[in-house]
């Protein structure tokens, strides 16, 4: 455990730049909410303490919030400086570094806080600032240094004259403290600004009036910098995060044919020697054997599961559904609530109707049975082993077509005993 570290992850600010309902903190990247990618960070510096402040929607953030993490509640949004001022009585004991992360930036990574975090300790510093040179830097708080060198203050955009406005070292929010001297640091804040708030950023305008250490760690990655308080922001981090899963199942032996147009949420696991073509989006959870084939133009929701050497192609969606090994859907079919045996070869155009406009049921397509193109499988229904449906087929609802046999039909009928082959 990093001992003497205590993090305070401020959380709760109403996102108004969002223009949504939805607090900004639970806005997805990649299919996985903001917020948690914090929370990975924090897990993985293993700190002593970890203090979340929240207050807008806080019932909301509350269901994301893991053990061993203490949720403070700011009562008034009064800004950042006051948000860590209320997380303040829960290190009241403490001793040591506290580190202070924005629940908006979830591109960080924790190699970068921990070079932060080993800077500020090996010198002492009163603050350690995380920095980035942007080309555009605004929006950001801009890092004011004297002839010196010496950071002395942070001036936010909307604080800022046209002259500091064209600084481009930015703040990026994360900043290391000395516990001791950021208590009286607070203790001093005052909201005179533009917003009228309680700016965290004039704590290091206090400190250098004091003679305290200030220093900076400039990150090199900018993209790490990213905090998110629009739309355009939430896109723009879902590009960077894209580009970052692709590569990491690039690397785990994925052939990922474009990764322009293809999509693929965090958290989903895929076997070497799968193949992905163009336009495939892949949602959060899903699971893909080895050697399969996926796409392109496939959608892969929820609750999906294929075994191996599985070919998922053209036009398909897939959710809740189980896909057992060598199944082919290769062209234009709807699968749902589904369980798919060994070896099925279900034909173009075939749709598993799962919901009758109240409740969703569920289909079972057993080992080697072949469905004919265009079949409908009316849920819930079974498709017994090595039998087949005729092209055009309804089964209809509460239908188990018995192992070896063959329907077709509207609705479909027994034709014989034993597989069909067209
Ligand atoms: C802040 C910084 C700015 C920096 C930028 C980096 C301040 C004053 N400005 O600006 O220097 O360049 O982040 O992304 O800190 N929050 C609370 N309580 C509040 C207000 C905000 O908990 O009363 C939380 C928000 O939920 C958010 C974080 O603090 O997670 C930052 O707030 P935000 O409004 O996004 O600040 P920025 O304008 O981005
Ligand atoms: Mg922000």
């Amino acid at each position: 455990m990093n001992n003497n570290i205590a993090v305070v992850i401020l959380a709760a600010g109403k996102g108004t730049r969002m223009k949504s309902n939805l607090p900004k903190v639970l806005h997805t990247i990649a299919g996985r909410p903001m917020i948690e990618y914090v929370f990975d960070l924090v897990k993985k510096l293993n700190l002593q303490k970890k203090i979340i402040v929240t207050g807008h929607k806080q019932e909301w953030i509350k269901k994301y919030v893991p053990s061993g993490v203490t949720t403070v509640v700011q009562r008034r949004l009064l800004g950042t400086g006051d948000a860590l001022k209320s997380a303040m009585r829960c290190l009241k004991n403490f001793k040591g570094t506290v580190l202070v992360l924005y629940a908006d930036n979830p591109l960080l990574t924790v190699e970068t806080l921990k070079k932060l975090i080993q800077r500020h300790k090996e010198n002492n510093n009163a603050a350690t600032l995380l920095t980035a040179r942007l080309e555009n830097p605004s929006g950001y708080g801009r890092i004011f240094r004297d002839k010196y060198n010496c950071i002395t203050r942070i001036i936010e955009e909307k604080d800022a004259n046209d002259y500091e406005k064209e600084i481009k070292e930015i703040n990026t929010g994360i900043i290391c403290f000395d516990k001791d001297k950021l208590l009286q640091a607070l203790a001093k804040l005052r909201p005179d600004n533009r917003k009228k708030e309680y700016y965290l950023t004039d704590v290091i305008e206090i400190l250098h009036k004091e003679e305290a250490v200030i220093d900076a760690l400039k990150i090199k990655d900018i993209d790490e910098a990213l905090g998110i308080n629009s739309q355009e922001d939430l896109a723009r981090a879902g590009r960077i995060m894209q580009k970052r899963i692709l590569k990491m199942h690039m690397q785990k032996g994925i052939n990922i044919q474009d990764a322009e147009t293809t999509f693929i949420d965090w958290g989903v696991l895929i076997g070497r020697d799968s193949k992905i073509f163009p336009f495939t989006v892949i949602q959060r959870g899903v699971r893909i054997g080895r050697r399969c084939s996926i796409g392109p133009f496939c959608h892969l929701r929820e609750g999906t599961v294929l075994g191996n050497d599985v070919t998922a192609g053209n036009f398909l969606e897939v959710v809740r559904t189980r896909i057992s090994n060598s199944v082919f859907v290769k062209h234009f079919a709807y699968l749902g609530d589904s369980f798919i045996g060994k070896g099925v070869n279900i034909g173009a155009g075939s749709v598993t109707a799962n919901f009758d406009g109240r409740s969703k049921f569920k289909t079972v397509i057993k080992d080697n049975a072949f469905i004919g193109s265009d079949t409908v499988l009316v849920a819930p229904v079974t498709v017994g082993r090595n039998a087949s449906t005729g092209a055009g087929s309804v089964v209809v609802k509460n239908s188990k077509v018995k192992d070896n046999t063959v329907v077709a039909g509207v609705p479909a009928k027994v034709l014989k005993r034993g597989k069909y082959y067209g």
